[in-house]
């Protein structure tokens, strides 16, 4: 089986910040620092580190080299990234003192992603295939249309939801990884907590993993149910954590992990994602979340 993962790739411009920025206010960062990113570009390494074979697809501006170099060096694809004129994705990130984040998107390459260019993409795959996708891309609902034509499987983190999610029909999706909000909009079920099991009283196809934060995740289809709590580290910076337990999780899945057994390997490495900085650079090497679990048990 091929994993296709058809998403953005971004340059993260990080400032470290006293607090967010409020509305009016005029604010000193302490530094600036360029890291690589993007919800697909994360997710496409975690995959690649966790150990699964993955194809990136997705579109580059004239700058934005050296999240190629990340990519092809941690193990993924890339022979169908595809270069167009203008300037790469970015994301303005405010990160604060706990290590939380506000994240601003400019589009750029990753919105300008064509018919053709999906259909080019979609020759390569065929049906038992895995799509993820996530929701940083246009036309995100012609490339499940069409993935789903060609008999792929479909994995979607529905990050960030906005109405553009809306538009993808979610009976075509095998595999939906999505936190409380994007539970309650994807639902219409207003209480955060009922609105997974809307989802699948709806969808009972659907293996659902709904990620609490601090919490932990929370795994569920039609005949199981198993939570995980988090490892508890010191946080440095949360983003691309949530990326990182995408990753890792289908992964498990991929490898027939039991899903106790994936939401564990998935928190671990988004547990040493959390406790370092960035978000692609941020994301930990098989080994390494299993040198962290047998540490901890
Ligand atoms: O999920 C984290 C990612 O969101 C960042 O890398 C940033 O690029 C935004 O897309």
């Amino acid at each position: 089986m091929k994993i296709l993962n058809f998403g953005s790739l971004n340059c993260d411009y990080v400032y470290s910040v006293h607090h967010m920025v409020e509305a009016g206010e005029t604010l000193a960062s302490s530094k600036m620092e360029t890291f690589p990113g993007g919800k697909g570009l994360n997710q496409s390494i975690a995959l690649a580190r966790a150990g699964a074979p993955v194809s990136h697809a997705g579109l580059l501006g004239e700058d934005g080299d050296f999240l190629l170099d990340i990519a092809s060096s941690s193990g993924v694809d890339c022979s169908l990234i595809e270069r167009v004129d203008g300037r790469t994705g970015h994301a303005i990130i405010q990160l604060d003192r706990t290590g939380q984040n506000c994240i601003l998107l400019y589009g750029g390459s990753n919105r300008r992603i064509t018919e053709e260019y999906i259909e080019r993409v979609l020759t390569h795959f065929g049906p038992g295939d895995l799509l993820l996708m996530q929701n940083e891309i246009n036309l995100p609902e012609r490339i499940v249309e069409l993935a789903h034509e060609k008999g792929l499987v479909i994995a979607l983190n529905p990050s960030p939801c906005d109405d553009a999610i809306l538009s993808i029909d979610l009976n075509k999706v095998s595999f939906l990884i999505l936190n409380e909000v994007e539970g309650a909009m994807l639902s219409g079920e207003p209480d955060l907590e009922k609105a997974p099991d809307v989802l699948l009283q709806k969808y009972p196809h659907m293996k659902i993993v709904l990620t609490l934060g601090k919490e932990g995740a929370v795994y569920m289809d039609k005949d199981t149910r198993c939570h995980h709590p988090i490892f508890p580290v010191e946080t440095v910076d949360t983003t691309g954590a949530g990326d990182t337990f995408t990753g890792y999780f289908l992964t498990s899945m991929l490898e027939n992990m039991p899903a106790e057994e994936g939401l564990k390997l998935a928190s671990a490495a988004s547990a040493i994602a959390v406790s370092r900085m960035g978000a692609a650079s941020s994301i930990p090497t098989r080994k390494e979340v299993e040198d962290f679990l047998k540490e901890r048990t």
